[in-house]
């Protein structure tokens, strides 16, 4: 989510407004110590060379020299858009497909987005508020998705004269039920693709649903309430932004910027909030929240009667989409952060692997690698919890290495506190701080992974939270960052499960149009690509990746030129980088997955501004499908 206005300031905005961080002087703050344009990013930047001589099995120098001169790109890149619409190349369409408020079930048929954001009533069975991550699974020849809706704009939902307060637990609820997962069937037909009302896949899962709670913080007394004792109970996931897939078909979903829903109505909390519960500062859990009012009207979310509630949030959530009775699964051994989202790869022995990026300023990369093996068909019981938690510690001289998460190395008291506190554990071992980690991608065609570094106006100012300074240097290298970079790894051994890893950065947006130095961006940043705060990513079977831009889109000054947030794709080996899409004025383009026959990628498009899409009543989050006009197979 970004910046919108007052009613709906960002998360990141509010967090460092309710804690504010500390300034710190002693930093060094001179960029060029840490790189210049051409040199340190050539260097970085190895296009193929570097990365053959790492052994991730790429192209060597010669043939990657010589795959740059043919483009794989099969379209003509486009220019900035700053419109209302969506734009992609020639001989490629597009059409929207589901938008919020979308009745899924025919007993919502008569829900009214446009009357104050519609009623309470059907807001449960229709599609949900500010699409974000969302994944394609194929059963029987259907095709099913999963989509997490983010947030809600709560100007938008409720009526115009409130001015975005909730009045009542109607309000409430309703806001609730906007977001979370929605589980929908889609088919495509003459007039291209359309959800399938009444599917029995479809499902609605929001901030009320029955899940369990399990792995290692499983039953931990800071995880109990009085309304669950057992501390194993939960009722729904919330502030669902990127998504995940296991190799066995089911969708991981992950609870972001989870702090901004709970707030204290007792006068002895309303005083500084780190005065609160141990750990409530460094997750940003304040006194007033984000502005949702949960804690008014629903007890649940009113830390002064339930200080473990938040507790019971942050954490990556298993859904069956094949099931719509099945019960959400909160998976403790992935740690309790601002997860943006999940990536699952196999390591070498059948280890299960998920990198997750915590999306905070000066906050981590994680990694967990399972104890267990996975094998088709077999029990995947513990493969998401029983095993072992690292941090990302990148050095200056492009190694790094994962730093185990255990009381031995953070002095923490069970590995269920580290779980419920990660960030502390990451601080206690000396993580590196990262500038906001949003998704990370894995190359399905050699052992690297990526990891969007959205930005960090941050960067050699402010530490974090937990106090950690964040100097400028690694895969960190500007100061204010507000373009942001790709930082990738290779892990020695070419093995996701490796404890170190050699890394470099795959692309430093930025604009040369205005600078002449670091904030011109890398080398395979031009005049015609330029983007800012990179933020989706996901490779495609070819092996190129996407990217999605989440960042100013003024197209002026720092970001002139730039237009729309947008969609671009990146070739690992050659550095390219070709812009495709451009979405309308005031949105994020986020969440990315390719139909089960890969003729169609499904789009989201979270908080467009204008009138988007109808071109009457309110603008609308929706997931768009593009195709190719051959019908041709992309991506
Ligand atoms: Fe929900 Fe970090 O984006
Ligand atoms: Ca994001
Ligand atoms: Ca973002």
């Amino acid at each position: 989510m970004k910046d919108i206005d007052t009613v709906n300031m960002s998360a990141d905005d509010w967090d460092e407004q309710t804690f504010p961080r500390p300034d710190t002087n002693d930093f060094d703050q001179v960029v060029e110590r840490a790189i210049s344009r051409r040199g340190f990013l050539g260097g970085v930047l190895a296009f193929g060379s570097g990365a053959a001589a790492m052994g991730t099995g790429l192209l060597s120098s010669s043939s990657a020299e010589a795959q740059a001169a043919a483009s794989r790109f099969p379209f003509t890149p486009i220019d900035i858009q700053t419109d209302h619409t969506v734009h992609v190349p020639e001989g490629y369409t597009w059409h929207t497909m589901v938008r919020w408020g979308d009745p899924l079930f025919s007993d919502a048929d008569g829900y009214d987005v446009n009357a104050g954001g519609g009623p309470v009533e059907g807001s449960d069975r229709v599609f949900g508020e500010n699409t974000d991550g969302m994944e394609t699974f194929a059963l029987g020849g259907r095709t099913i998705l999963a989509i997490n809706s983010e947030y809600t704009n709560r100007g938008t939902n409720l009526p115009a004269e409130q001015e975005g307060v909730p009045a009542n637990a109607g309000d409430v609820r309703k806001l609730q039920n906007l977001q979370g997962v929605t589980v929908v069937e889609v088919a495509e037909g003459e007039n291209g693709w359309s959800i399938v009302k009444d599917s029995p896949f479809n499902r609605r899962i929001t901030h009320n649903t029955p899940m369990t709670i399990v792995g290692p913080a499983a039953g931990h007394d800071l995880l109990k309430t009085e309304a669950d004792p057992t501390g194993t109970r939960s009722l729904g996931t919330m502030n669902n932004c990127g998504s995940g897939r296991t190799p066995w078909g089911t969708y991981l979903t992950c609870e972001e910027n989870f702090n901004g829903y709970f707030g204290s109505t007792a006068e002895t909390q309303d005083q500084k909030p780190n005065a609160l519960v141990d750990g409530y500062a460094r997750y940003g859990i304040g006194t007033d929240g984000w502005g949702y009012d949960y804690h008014k009207w629903d007890a649940r979310f009113d830390t002064s009667q339930n200080p473990n509630e938040p507790h019971r949030a942050g954490w990556v959530v298993e859904i069956d989409p094949t099931d719509a009775d099945s019960t959400p699964v909160k998976h403790t051994g992935l740690g309790r952060f601002k997860h943006e989202n999940a990536e699952v790869v196999l390591a070498a022995d059948g280890r299960v692997v998920v990198y997750m990026g915590d999306d905070e300023r000066g906050e981590f990369i994680y990694k967990f690698v399972s104890n267990g093996t996975y094998a088709p068909g077999g029990s995947t019981d513990g493969l998401l919890d029983d095993g072992t938690l690292y941090v990302a510690r990148f050095s200056d001289d492009q190694t790094g290495e994962w730093l185990p998460l255990t009381p031995e190395t953070t002095g923490m008291e069970s590995d269920a506190e580290i779980r419920i506190f990660a960030r502390k554990a990451g601080s206690a071992v000396g993580a590196t701080t990262m500038d906001r980690p949003e998704w990370i991608s894995v190359n399905p065609h050699a052992v690297e992974g990526y990891c969007c570094l959205t930005n960090n106006r941050n960067r050699g100012v402010k530490a974090n939270a937990g106090g950690d300074e964040t100097p400028v240097g690694g895969p960190n290298p500007r100061e204010v960052n507000h373009y942001g970079q790709i930082v990738r790894w290779m892990p020695h051994g070419d093995d996701h499960a490796a404890d170190t890893f050699d890394w470099d950065l795959y692309v430093m947006a930025g604009n040369p149009t205005v600078h002449d130095d670091a904030y011109a961006g890398s080398s395979n940043i031009t005049t015609g690509n330029m983007f800012n705060s990179p933020d989706g990513m996901a490779f495609d079977s070819t092996g190129l990746v996407w990217i999605q831009t989440d960042g100013d889109d003024d197209n002026a000054g720092d970001f002139a030129g730039m237009g729309n947030n947008q969609m671009l794709v990146g070739d690992p080996v050659t550095g390219e980088i070709a812009r495709f899409m451009t979405g309308p004025n005031g949105c994020e383009v986020t969440g990315l997955c390719w139909s089960n026959d890969r003729r169609t990628m499904f789009v989201g498009i979270q908080h467009p501004g204008g009138s988007w899409p109808d071109g009457e009543g309110l603008p609308r989050s929706s997931v768009i499908a593009v195709k190719r006009e051959d019908n041709a197979i992309l991506g």
